[in-house]
Parts: structure tokens; sequence; C-alpha cells
């Protein structure tokens, strides 16, 4: 499609010439497609050849990738540039797992990495081996998390994922909900509990309630005072002062840097949970998982990068096509919180509307993602997908080898998850669904509403199993992809002002519910109604 230099303007041609085409079209026209638009890195294959993409197309996209030099956003991200520019920061969490990054930022990253890893894995071994012990001097056999975000959501989906029930206990708690406090304490040994504070900053306000709260339950179950209960707490943090000042030991507080981003953090000390639970060896396994899928992102052609190539059909959606969302469904119980760890990986990078020097970005960023599990979900927001006038395009995650002996339900799960994208994709016509009908002898006014619009996208991953190398693997690519995006749109993927005021706002809230007056004129009617209502003290009739 020559004559159009601007790249979006190219790609809204390309759309243009797809009106009126179908997938399948596609499909019938080019008898490579899948072998075209889809690759393998390791233990991942990925399928996305269901789009509404010819070659001019991706052609298009993959122009509009030079177009913004993305070629140097990744190695600037790879060797630790200020990606991070309003917080001066690079985002080298590829340091954590691999050697991709070159030069002496990278390097020095990296010795810090390995330092960190080797201190995680000394303190678990210690804690498995009973050397560790609680306070009373029994051996620790239950670990409970506390963190939120980047702190929690990681650690939290991996050791759901990869926990096979032979290992550590590891229990999560991030909500200040005080429901999610009592119920983790309600049947914890206070003498085999420990607990591990995990914040970059420290400062985190849900975090350290919590963390309070943890350590005086501990001390009241354990006849001490919280100084002495404060020995069965460890901390991850970037911030080694505050930890120390809120009574956690120097030699139990594992580092975490400011050059890693909460939300891309798990492959650090944050991931100490992780490796408790699934032990060390497993751990490096998911850190290995992780590399390659960097060393692929590194080095391959952007036409045959798979992060690359998933970012560019995500700007086609979101930037050609207008659409705001997609929805990620894992047909794996234990991938039910994958969608919960991108919304804040894609959501908290990329939900911004000012480019990296300030200026209003001139077309839409990132999309929406929500997601749930197969086969559930399709017995709750499948309708929607499969008949709504809008369309969403979903990401199909589902695992060639289950870690059960149960073949049948394996077949069933993988039977849906292809029925499902086979639905989206060829949908059924009017004349197909009336001829049905006759053939069943039912109204044939049924058939507008058991007619299926078709032509729904989607991508396809296959995991050759659910262990740590594929889950570095897949997490490592939403990374990637993520920041792609980032890149063409021109944003910083790293930062994220969007979370401060209303932390801010609730610091301003929280002596008025204690019952002080609400003497501020900049607070709307509302919310003044509303803090009234929930003072204990209210008279409000
Ligand atoms: O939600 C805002 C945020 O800053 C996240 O980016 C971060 O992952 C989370 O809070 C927790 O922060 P910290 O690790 O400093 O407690």
């Amino acid at each position: 499609m020559a004559g159009s230099a601007d790249p979006w303007a190219l790609l809204q041609e390309c759309n243009k010439a797809l009106s009126g085409r179908s997938i399948l079209d596609l499909f019938r026209a080019d008898a490579s497609r899948v072998r075209r638009m889809s690759a393998e890195v390791g233990p991942l294959y990925a399928d996305y050849s269901k789009h509404l993409l010819d070659q001019a197309a991706i052609d298009a996209l993959v122009a509009l990738a030079r177009d913004s030099d993305l070629e140097n956003g990744v190695r600037s991200l790879l060797d630790g540039a200020e990606v991070n520019s309003t917080e001066q920061r690079p985002a080298l969490h590829t340091a954590l797992r691999s050697a991709v990054g070159r030069g002496a930022i990278a390097d020095s990253a990296r010795r810090e990495a390995e330092d960190g890893v080797q201190r995680i894995r000394a303190l678990v071994e210690r804690i498995h081996a009973g050397e560790f012990a609680g306070v009373t001097g029994k051996p620790i056999d239950r670990l409970i998390s506390i963190g939120i975000g980047g702190s929690d959501l990681g650690p939290r989906l991996a050791v759901d994922a990869l926990s096979d029930g032979g290992g550590m206990r590891v229990d999560f708690l991030a909500n200040v909900d005080g429901t999610a406090v009592s119920r983790l304490l309600a049947d914890a040994d206070p003498e085999r509990t420990l607990f591990c504070v995990i914040s970059k900053s420290f400062g985190t306000r849900e975090t350290l309630l919590n963390a309070s709260t943890a350590r005086r339950w501990l001390a009241a179950r354990l006849g001490v005072e919280e100084t002495v209960a404060g020995r069965q707490f460890v901390a991850v943090t970037a911030n080694p002062e505050r930890a120390m000042r809120f009574g956690i030991r120097e030699d139990a507080i594992l580092p975490m840097w400011d050059w890693v981003g909460g939300r891309y953090s798990v492959w650090s000390a944050v991931g100490m949970p992780l490796m408790a639970g699934i032990g060390p060896d497993r751990f490096d396994a998911f850190l290995a998982g992780a590399a390659a899928m960097d060393e692929h992102f590194a080095s391959a052609d952007f036409e045959h990068n798979l992060p690359v190539m998933l970012a560019l059909i995500g700007i086609w959606y979101r930037n050609v096509q207008g659409l705001p969302a997609y929805a990620v469904v894992p047909y794996d119980d234990r991938l039910g919180r994958l969608h919960e760890y991108l919304q804040q990986l894609d959501m908290e990078s990329n939900g911004k509307r000012v480019t990296r020097d300030g200026r209003p970005v001139p077309r839409a960023t990132g999309p929406i993602c929500w997601g749930g599990i197969g086969t559930n979900a399709q017995h709750a927001f499948f309708q929607w997908l499969h008949q709504s006038p809008d369309v969403m395009p979903l990401e199909f995650v589902g695992v060639r080898n289950p870690d059960h002996d149960h073949p049948v339900h394996h077949r069933e799960l993988m039977a849906n998850m292809l029925g499902q994208s086979w639905a989206l994709l060829a949908g059924r016509s009017h004349e197909a669904t009336a001829e049905l009908l006759a053939s069943d002898g039912r109204p044939p006014e049924l058939a507008p509403h058991m007619a299926f619009p078709g032509n729904r996208p989607s991508t396809t991953f296959l995991l050759e199993r659910l262990d740590p190398a594929a889950l570095g693997a897949l997490l490592a690519l939403y990374e990637h992809r993520v920041f792609v995006q980032g890149w063409i749109w021109g944003i910083n993927s790293f930062d994220q002002w969007g979370v401060e005021l209303g932390k801010t706002l609730a610091n301003r809230v929280l002596p008025w519910l204690e019952g002080g007056p609400v003497d501020a004129d900049d607070v709307d009617g509302s919310t003044i109604d509303l803090i009234r209502r929930l003072q204990s003290d209210s008279d409000l009739t």
C-alpha cells in the first residue's frame, strides 16, 4: 500500500482495505497463514492468526514499529537508559533474570540482582531446613506475605500457578480490609508462621497497617513484646531504614532497587514467597523461562518477535479499530489470577494521557484488561463476547500437559477452549441458523436470536505444561508487550502518578471519619454527606 508516509494513515488505509472481508476469508486465501502468524519461544506457543490482519496490515504495523524507533527503545530498556523519565530511573527488570542488557549500568544491576537472589536462596534454605525458627524455637511451616499491588500480584499469581502442594504453605495479605487479616490469622499457628512484609517504599499504608496488626496479633498470641515478635518478620524493600524503624532486623531485610518497578518485580526478592513455596531450583527455572523470552525479544526481527507482534496487534485494535479493551481467559484454574496481575501490569503501565515530555498523547493508549477462567467464564460473560454488538479481542491460554491424572477432564477443557475460539471466529449465519431450526422443527423467528456474527478475533497461547519456565516466559512476554506499546505511544510505562491523588485524599478523609469536623471548603457535598454517614457517632436521621 504505497503512497502514505504517515504510518498511522497507512494503517487506516489497510483497515479500509480489509473492510467487508472476514478472518475466515483470510484463512481461505492463504494456506500458510497459521505458520506465518504463530511463534514458539521455548515452552510457549502463540497462534495469532485469528485476527483480521492481512500481510499489508502486518507490514504497516511493522513499519509503525520502525518509524517509532522501537529498536532504540528495546536497547534503551535492556541497557538501562532512564526509560522512566519522570523518576529518572531505568527499568531493569530484565537484569534480574538475563544477560540481554549491555554496558556498565546493566552489568552493575545484574551483579546486585545475583547477590540478591543468593540472599533469598540462603534465607529460604534456612527456613526450609528449620534453621530460621520462630520466636519460640519451632520451625516455620507457613509464610504470610504482606504487600499490595506489585508487591503482591506477581508472587500471588505465581504461587497459585506453580505450587504443587508439596512445598511450604504460602498465603497473601493485601487488602487493608480487616476481614482479610482476620480470616488469614484465624487458623495461623503463631509459633510456626513467618511474616514477609514486601513493600518497595515501605510507606504503603495498607501494607504497614496489615503488618502492624499481624505483629500485634503475634505478640499477643506468643505473650511477648512486639519488638520480640518482630523477629518473626522478614522484609523486602528498597527502603531498609524504614523497615528497621518498623522493627525488622537488618539481616532479615532483603533488597529491592529503584531500578525495578513494583509491577515488574516478581523476579526479585519480591518473589521470596514464591521461592519459599516452590523451592529455589524451580524459582531459578522461572527466571530462566523469562530469560529465554528476553533473549527472543532482544534478538528476533520484529516480524518474528512475539512481544512485538502481539503489541502491534493490540495497537491495531486500540488505535485503528478503536476498541477499548481485551479479555484474557486461561483454561487452567491455576492461572485464575492472571487477569488481575495483567491489570496492574498493563493498566498501571500504559493508562497514561501524556507523552514522556508531558504533551497530550494524540491517540488512545493502554486498553482495559479483564478476564476470567475458562470454562467458568463461558457460563458468565461469553454470551456477551459472542453476541453483543461490541467486539472484544480475546487471549486464550491453554496447557498441553496437565499435572493431574484426569485426562478426560483435560480433553473436555481443551475442547471447550478451541470450541470457543472457533465459534467466535466462524460464527453461524442467519441462513445456517434458520436451516438448523427448520431441521429441528423449531420456530424460524428464533434465527436472529440464535445466529452468531463471528469474525471475533483471538490469540491462543499454548504452554507445554504449566511449569516455572513456561510461566516465566508468559509473564516476560506480557511485560515486553506492554513496553512496546508504551514506547510506540510515546508514554512512560514505568511511573504511576495516577494512584497518588486518591491516596492523598484518603489521608485527609481519615481524621474526619475519626469524628473530626469537616472544616475544609474544598470538599463536595456528596463526599461530606458520605463522611457523615460513615462517622461512627453520626446522628444523621
Ligand atoms: O498502587 C501503587 C503502587 O505504588 C504500585 O505501583 C506498587 O506496586 C504498590 O503501590 C505497592 O507499593 P510498595 O511496594 O511500595 O508498597
